[in-house]
């Protein structure tokens, strides 16, 4: 039966995906959620900033040059902590990557949700 035979590989596909995200370590989304849009929310005082805000040079010209200026100082507001020394090197990385692949002129442009 065509079900029967497709179950290993719905398995398989399981697995794999969830093997890429461990993989990966770091879900980029899930990072930005809970480090910039606890800031850049809609109708946020620091403006609203999703990965779509912005084109994918834009997001690398921010990541490289513009971040630590305009975030040195930053407190994250639920943990009380220094935002750029809580984060990790590969956390920010995964922040980056989330905002780049969703820029307003990438393939799939997105809010982040
Ligand atoms: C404490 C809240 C706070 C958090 C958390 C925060 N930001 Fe900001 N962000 C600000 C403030 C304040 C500014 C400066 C706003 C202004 O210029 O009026 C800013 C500015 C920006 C800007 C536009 C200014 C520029 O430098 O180009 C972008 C884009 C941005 N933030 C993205 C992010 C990203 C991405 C993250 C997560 C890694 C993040 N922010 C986390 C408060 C925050």
């Amino acid at each position: 039966m065509y079900l029967r035979r497709m179950f290993p590989i719905l398995i398989a596909s399981v697995f794999m995906l969830v093997g890429t995200a461990l993989a990966g370590g770091m879900d980029g989304k899930a990072l930005y959620r809970e480090n910039c849009r606890v800031c850049h929310d809609k109708g946020s005082p620091h403006k609203q900033y999703t990965p779509m805000s912005m084109t994918q040079a834009q997001w690398h010209t921010f990541f490289s040059t513009k971040l630590v200026p305009s975030h040195k100082n930053v407190i994250h507001p639920t943990t009380g902590k220094n935002l750029l020394e809580s984060l990790s090197p590969e956390q920010m990385k995964a922040i980056q990557s989330f905002a780049v692949d969703h820029a307003a002129d990438s393939e799939q442009p997105a809010t982040c949700g």
